[in-house]
């Protein structure tokens, strides 16, 4: 239908109609042509090994012929119904199946309208006004969630910071920021204002920082002490660090969870999983007019995401998909580890096998300035070797997919090899 076009005339033609000439999520310079597998085409035909996966979806990779096949085979039955669905009523028993907090569940299209609607839930729950989130931890876009998540100045905590225009005063005055990894400063801020606060809100593993041994365990005693809501964020985590998320590969248990991405096998579904007693104020009925959390949205249990995400899902209860998730991530970080080391080049290999980033400092990262301070400058240089080495990957995360074959693997390899000797 397009004539060919080459991706420079793709990229004009996007300046002139999107802000910034792109949807605001990516690279504006780069348009993406088509996926197979853990490669992606841009409009000039240069291929990619993708380690974007769409920030996270396609961890079996592009077009997985079982998911396209469950799919196709729903496309002729209907699009989308607003009404409930088979698919998307199976989809929540295998949620609940898998997700350790989850006795409920309830669909929203993205993963931000679950943060969203779960701070909302936990006021609704406690009556309680004040969250408490961690600097640097992404919850998606709400007026809530942009406070110190990527603050212009470090402010003392727990003041917030809010990181975008148009939002209210009043909301960064009921949100309290901590350190990630910090038991002792949440002890003393808890003690301190504990009774006011509705929910703790947390990515398990935040961005690609790791828990310390303990950390999640002490949210959840001090959650459980002060009757505070804990929602763990596993809109990344769920379904990749382990089948059963960050909460089953943790053995901490949240109230709460986000769900996304990868349980909507590409399309926009998203969800808001936990304790019953707390889901129930999405029902008037069990909870009357004046707690009952209004929520509803056109897309919500949409049966051609849902039928993508249970097919992934089914993929991924196979045996060893998770061991060779592992083997392929660890294999990957311990490569671009060495391939910096042998230049002598400072840096931690941070995260998870299954998410994970080359971050180039020397002090243990543990929080959001760690990241911070970390050499941003070589950072970028070492992206953009590794996008001309033909890697895609975001600025600041590397996502492994299970559909990266033993060539692929090689080539990333020497790619990580030439990118350190370019630094
Ligand atoms: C931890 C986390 N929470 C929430 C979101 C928001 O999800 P969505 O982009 O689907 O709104 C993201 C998106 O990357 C995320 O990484």
């Amino acid at each position: 239908m397009h004539p060919i076009a080459s991706q420079q005339r793709w990229i004009d033609r996007a300046r002139r109609v999107l802000p910034g000439g792109g949807f605001g999520n990516f690279d504006p310079g780069i348009v993406i042509r088509e996926g197979r597998g853990a490669h992606v085409w841009d409009e000039d035909g240069r291929e990619y090994i993708d380690y974007l996966i769409g920030s996270g979806p396609m961890l079996l990779g592009h077009g997985h012929p079982e998911v396209m096949e469950a799919i196709l085979g729903q496309l002729p039955k209907g699009m989308t119904f607003f009404a409930s669905n088979a698919a998307g009523i199976e989809l929540a028993e295998a949620i609940c199946e898998a997700v350790a907090c989850a006795e409920q569940v309830r669909y929203v299209s993205s993963g931000g309208e679950a943060d969203m609607y779960a701070i909302r839930l936990a006021r609704a729950f406690t009556g309680r006004i004040k969250i408490l989130k961690f600097e640097g931890g992404y919850h998606g876009m709400s007026a809530e969630a942009q406070m110190s998540l990527a603050p212009t100045r470090l402010a003392n905590f727990p003041e917030a910071v809010p990181d975008s225009a148009g939002i209210p005063e009043s909301v960064r005055a009921e949100m309290l920021i901590a350190p990630f990894n910090d038991v002792e400063f949440l002890q003393s801020l808890l003690a301190e204002r504990g009774e006011e606060v509705a929910a703790i809100i947390v990515e398990p593993l935040q961005r690609i920082v790791p828990p310390e041994p303990g950390f999640l365990q002490a949210l959840r005693d001090l959650a459980d002490r002060y009757g505070v809501v804990l929602i763990f964020d596993e809109i990344v985590t769920g379904f990749r660090l382990a089948y059963g998320g960050a909460q089953e590969a943790y053995g901490v248990t949240p109230d709460l969870c986000t769900l996304g991405k990868i349980i909507g096998g590409g399309f926009p579904l998203a969800a808001i999983a936990g304790r019953a007693d707390i889901m129930a104020h999405f029902d008037k009925a069990a909870v009357g007019a004046d707690k009952w959390l209004m929520q509803l949205g056109t897309l919500s249990g949409n049966p051609v995401a849902a039928v993508a995400g249970l097919k992934t899902m089914e993929v991924l209860r196979r045996p060893g998909q998770y061991d060779r998730l592992t083997a392929i991530g660890a294999r990957l970080m311990a490569s671009a580890s060495n391939a910096l080391s042998a230049r002598g080049i400072a840096h931690q290999v941070v995260g998870a096998p299954s998410l994970f980033e080359v971050v180039f400092t020397e002090t243990r990262v543990r929080d959001y300035r760690a990241v911070l301070h970390a050499d941003a400058d070589r950072q970028s240089a070492f992206n953009r070797a590794l996008r001309a080495g033909g890697l895609l990957k975001s600025p600041g995360k590397t996502y492994p997919c299970l559909a990266l074959s033993e060539a692929d693997l090689t080539a990333t390899e020497a790619a990580y090899a030439r990118a350190a000797e370019r630094l």
